[in-house]
């Protein structure tokens, strides 16, 4: 099976040919639309054929293309004078430099997979990363050629008003037919994959930005009429992110004109084409009504790694596919950093880590692990991964942390400078970092090609008669598919100790090999090389607390032998607030774990007292910002429960975890409704730190309340739901009450909601998913009820995900006995393998973490993936449960 091979970063060979300027032709149709290719190609200078080659073939790559005619300089080729399959157009000899001239037919209504060339709700859009470009036309499709290109629109005047490319509209007219065009030109040369193009009947929202140096810059948010409203904190947004980038690395824009643009059907988020961005609606529309608080931040980052894009990614861009990371770590990074400086810092860093320790570490943990840097694939599509992004992201935070800011910024300027223009690899960027700061990173460069998540077990002993802490940190990281020897990482650990008598950062000297000694200050980063390694703090005056990987300083699993009681101490008086809401989390962690061992043998559950003081006097001793108070009250979800336990016990976790809610609830219900109360407030919505602080605190003291559904917390709940004018307080009073037990509260909240919002695609996403995340058991009844909702389609990604994917979340009734969830889940995967590869090898990825349950349920979700390795699959699925099943 010639299209299941895998593609080996060792076997990467610079191209034979490149292509300096591209100049494409659109004629668009639905279901035939033309596209003429001119490309200017010349051989590569590093690719020179040896003796016994006449000359390189010229390979073009082209799928699900109906070629019409291909010449080269002007001559038409005859049949014979090149061969074309389903995957390569190729021409066994050419010029040194010629001219090449193709066309295509193509089908935009057939293409369901949403790469290339496809229409949204009438419109025309493309999708090109990573390989989509190959379904428009012929072409080098791989990142390291790079041209410059001309592109004509030609539409319907009525059907298609708005034509849009990359870089600059420089003509424009009318033909015969009702037709019309304009012609773009993008100077800057790119790789196929930042091309984009946009067609239909669209309008517009206008602002500017005047850049560092004056320059004046268009900015354009383009959506359907009844969009409008919902633009300006994308707006918003991008003004930020311009500016910061200027503030922070220097980066300014390099066109007349940046633009969005929203689409209702889109695989992932949003992406990055080269002045003309092309968004899911999902990830750029908000109105204060329609989307919550996390809705408007997520906007707000996403427009934000969009645009970051523009150095790290299309300026300096990677040079096969491997290299990924390069770009995507690189920008996460930075959009990470963004929200921080714009939101709650700590905030912004407790929520990217629990989404990481939950989602990034199972990945590691399981069959579909890789490094960031993978060494081979079937289908690159398979590795838009966490470990790619976010993963990715950690790696270049600890450099900052390695290097300190000063010199990653000096860095991250050389990088920008020497490969401005070209293609690069992850080594490119590292002795950039390396360069500038004088550090040897060549153990460091470990962390891209070895997969897995380290585990650190560290042990502290302080000396009293001596004042010194010793420290034993010693690493492993667990062996993972392919990769079953490991060595050891330098790691970041940042850290303080906490004296247990004065409860601050103690003064940190730390004692080097040859009797020196090094002062640190209170808080500092100390690097862990060996696989194992004593650290010795002298004159600490008093015994410590440690406080261990402050800011979560390494994407690592972090041991140590806390007791409770230190762990209440650090949760007091920790001055990292990231430690200190860890702290907590530890201390949740420890009494769920006796919850779930008693529910597994049958005894009573009996709520460990240290847990409800240290909420107590989180309640009663407000020293945080209201934000990270919230997330400190948030008990870890049951899916990060679920990653501490060696075999996940599904209903275990959801009874411990329901419990400990229930009893703070109890005991401290007076307090939770105190907070409800403090924190109403009747401001206009605006989507400020300050706000979404408030709301997120009272909508958990609320949630806590309705979890023992006291009459008062209902009617509360109610009320909200009634009386609120913003979706963040709306969406979170229907929750509580769709998730009630009482189907007098939960149908017909659910209900008004549905009808009050049935003309709204997004905020319907969001009535999709509250209802099937409930934890009832009528669940997949509901689920298979609603794929026949005359709104769900299973061509729509973001319906796909708000029924289908958040349904796997939902732990209890995913994982049923029965093993319905998984059938349902199996059975979804066989029709997008058909319709849309890229999603269904998505909403898989439950299915593949067979391993990490108890035999019968292993058994049962086996089952479904030998059912779907039966069925003809594509390179996509086939790739994943391959994987999953090895
Ligand atoms: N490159 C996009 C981003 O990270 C993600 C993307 C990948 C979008 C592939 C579409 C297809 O911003
Ligand atoms: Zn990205």
């Amino acid at each position: 099976m010639s299209e299941m091979q895998a593609t080996y970063l060792k076997d990467y060979l610079p191209p034979a040919y490149r292509v300096t300027h591209t100049e494409l032709t659109f004629d668009l149709e639905p279901s035939a639309t033309r596209v003429k290719a001119r490309l200017h190609v010349e051989r590569h200078p590093e690719r020179e054929p040896d003796e016994k080659e006449t000359g390189l073939p010229l390979e073009l790559a082209g799928e699900q293309l109906k070629l019409i005619s291909v010449a080269i300089d002007g001559q038409v080729l005859e049949a014979d004078e090149f061969t074309v399959d389903d995957k390569t157009l190729t021409v066994a000899t050419v010029p040194e430099r010629f001219l090449l001239d193709t066309e295509v037919e193509i089908d935009p209504d057939a293409n369901t997979a949403l790469e290339g060339l496809y229409r949204s709700n009438g419109m025309f859009c493309t999708q090109c990363e990573p390989e989509g470009f190959r379904r428009i036309t012929f072409y080098p499709d791989r990142p390291d050629v790079m041209a410059t290109f001309s592109t004509t629109v030609i539409g319907d005047r009525d059907a298609l008003p708005v034509l849009l490319s990359n870089g600059n509209p420089v003509e424009r007219g009318e033909l015969p037919n009702n037709r019309h065009f304009v012609t773009w030109e993008d100077p800057h040369p790119k790789p196929s994959y930042l091309f984009a193009l946009v067609a239909g009947s669209l309008e517009k929202v206008e602002d500017h930005y005047t850049t560092m140096s004056g320059r004046e810059v268009l900015l354009q948010i383009w959506v359907e009429a009844e969009n409008l409203d919902k633009t300006e904190h994308a707006m918003a947004s991008l003004k930020r992110s311009m500016q910061w980038d200027e503030e922070t690395y220097g980066r300014e824009y390099d066109l007349d004109r940046f633009m969005i643009v929203a689409v209702n059907d889109f695989n992932m988020g949003a992406m990055e084409n080269k002045g003309l961005n092309i968004f899911n609606s999902a990830a750029v529309l908000t109105h204060p009504q329609t989307a919550n608080d996390a809705t408007f931040q997520r906007v707000e980052g996403i427009v934000a790694h969009e645009y970051f894009h523009n150095w790290s990614g299309n300026r300096v861009t990677c040079r096969d596919w491997f290299q990924l990371s390069l770009k995507e770590g690189f920008t996460v990074f930075r959009d990470q950093t963004f929200s921080a400086d714009v939101n709650s810092a700590p905030v912004k860093r407790i929520e990217d880590v629990s989404f990481f320790r939950t989602a990034q570490f199972a990945e590691d943990a399981g069959p579909t692990a890789h490094p960031i840097r993978p060494d081979h694939y079937i289908e690159i599509s398979n590795f838009y991964t966490l470990t790619i992004y976010e993963k990715g992201a950690e790696v270049v935070r600890m450099l900052r942390h390695l290097l300190g800011w000063e010199d990653f910024r000096r860095g991250s300027d050389l990088y920008f400078e020497r490969f401005d223009g070209q293609a690069v690899t992850i080594e490119d960027f590292v002795a950039c970092m390396a360069e500038v700061s004088g550090l040897d990173l060549d153990q460091f460069l470990r962390w891209y090609s070895q997969s897995g998540t380290p585990e650190i077990d560290a042990h502290g002993e302080y000396d009293y008669a001596t004042c010194e802490y010793r420290l034993r940190l010693s690493q492993r990281t667990p062996a993972t598919p392919g990769q079953t020897a490991k060595l050891p990482l330098h790691i970041p650990v940042r850290l303080g100790l906490v004296g247990t008598k004065s409860g601050h950062d103690l003064s940190l000297t730390l004692s080097g090999k040859d009797g020196e000694s090094e002062k640190l200050g209170k808080d500092a980063v100390i690097h862990l090389r060996e696989a194992e390694q004593t650290f010795v703090f002298t004159d600490v005056e008093e015994a410590p607390v440690p406080s261990l990987l402050r800011g979560f300083s390494a994407p690592v699993k972090l041991r140590y032998p806390y007791s409770r009681e230190e762990l209440a101490f650090l949760l007091t008086h920790d001055s990292d607030g990231f430690n200190r809401w860890d702290a907590g989390q530890r201390l949740t962690l420890l009494a769920l774990d006796d919850l779930i061992a008693a529910h597994r043998n049958g005894v009573e559950k009996v709520m460990d007292s240290r847990l409800i003081e240290a909420y107590r006097s989180l309640l009663n001793e407000p020293g945080d910002d209201k934000a990270v108070l919230a997330e400190m009250l948030t008990l870890p979800s049951e899916a990060y429960i679920a990653e501490q336990q060696p075999t996940v016990d599904v209903d275990a976790i959801h009874a411990a975890r329901e419990f400990v809610r229930q009893s703070l609830a109890y005991q401290l219900r007076d307090d939770f409704l105190a907070v409800y109360r403090d924190n109403l407030s009747d401001e206009p919505y605006a989507p400020t730190p300050e706000q979404i602080a408030q709301r997120r605190l009272k909508n958990v003291a609320l949630a806590y309340l309705m979890s023992i559904e006291t009459e008062e917390a209902v009617s509360l709940t109610q009320q909200q739901l009634e009386q609120s004018a913003n979706m963040t307080d709306v969406r979170a009073a229907l929750t509580l009450l769709a998730h009630s037990d009482r189907t007098d509260l939960a149908e017909p909240a659910l209900k008004a909601f549905g009808e009050k919002w049935a003309h709204d695609p997004l905020v319907m996403d969001q009535w999709f998913t509250i209802q099937v995340t409930r934890p009832q058991a009528d669940v997949l009844e509901r689920v298979r009820f609603l794929m026949g909702h005359p709104l769900f389609s299973m061509k729509n990604p973001n319906k796909v995900r708000a029924l289908i994917g958040a349904f796997a979340q939902n732990r209890v009734n995913f994982h049923r006995l029965d093993g319905e969830g998984y059938k349902l889940l199996a059975d979804v995967v066989i029709e997008l393998n058909r319709l849309n590869p890229e999603i269904a090898a998505r909403i898989i990825t439950p299915l593949t973490r067979w391993q990490r349950f108890e035999d019968e349920r292993q058994a049962l979700m086996k089952a479904e993936l030998e059912r779907i390795r039966a069925e003809k699959l594509s390179p996509n699925v086939y790739e994943m449960v391959e994987r999953a099943l090895a």
